[in-house]
């Protein structure tokens, strides 16, 4: 068996953690303390943990009390893996604290990024804090009642709308699986929180039936 992979930190900093720290309606950007422990990276960049040697701060979104998003290492890293994997227009769906929207700004062949929300509070709040570069736009709305027709073409989804327990989650993430490819056959999908090499293969197991 391979010894765990760990990623040891004595301190932590993402693009969230310049943000401002307030409140606007019903939306709330809040540091919040990670301490000294072991904590799961699920292979994310390589690591099976991250071991926090310290207290960390960290910055978290919360909407009408709930948490919605960190920027942990466990999410941020995330984010990097997954922006990496677009291309050309990528739509997202949820803007949360705008992190997969720095990340897919640092890659270069992103051309375009669509973000949707559906908390004007959270645009408000959050879209002053993403980078300025002007290949992203934010709508109000929800993700879900966007059609696909009246939208510049897609080449990759990227979905971020589960908060919980993620093998709780998977026969919904499952259901959004097919459904992203039923309006956008052919964009990259990516689904936050779920081992998406697994979901692609189960577009192969479809094409063979
Ligand atoms: C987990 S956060 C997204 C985190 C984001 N990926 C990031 O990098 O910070 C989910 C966001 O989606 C928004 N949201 C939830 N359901 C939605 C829907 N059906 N349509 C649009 N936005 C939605 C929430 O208000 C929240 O801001």
């Amino acid at each position: 068996m391979k010894p765990p992979r760990y990623l040891y930190l004595d301190e932590w900093e993402t693009p969230a953690h310049s943000y401002p720290r307030q409140k606007l309606g019903c939306a709330e950007i809040k540091a919040y303390r990670i301490t000294k422990g072991v904590y799961p990276m699920y292979g994310v960049s390589g690591f099976d943990y991250f071991k926090a040697e310290a207290p960390l701060t960290d910055i978290q979104l919360k909407i009408r009390g709930k948490t919605w998003m960190v920027s942990d290492p466990l999410h941020w890293k995330s984010m990097l893996e997954h922006a990496d994997k677009y291309h050309g227009h990528v739509l997202c769906a949820g803007l949360g604290l705008g992190l997969i929207i720095h990340a897919l700004c640092d890659n270069r062949r992103v051309k375009q990024i669509t973000v949707i929300e559906r908390e004007r509070d959270v645009i408000n709040l959050v879209g002053p804090q993403l980078p300025r570069d002007n290949r992203i736009k934010i709508l109000h709305g929800d993700f879900w009642d966007l059609d696909p027709w009246v939208m510049d073409k897609v080449d990759g989804v990227f979905y971020d709308l589960f908060v919980g327990d993620g093998p709780k989650l998977y026969p919904q993430a499952l259901r959004v699986w097919f459904q992203l490819h039923e309006k956008w056959p052919d964009a990259v999908r990516r689904i936050h929180g779920f081992n998406n090499e697994q979901l692609e293969s189960l577009d192969g197991l479809l094409e063979r039936t």
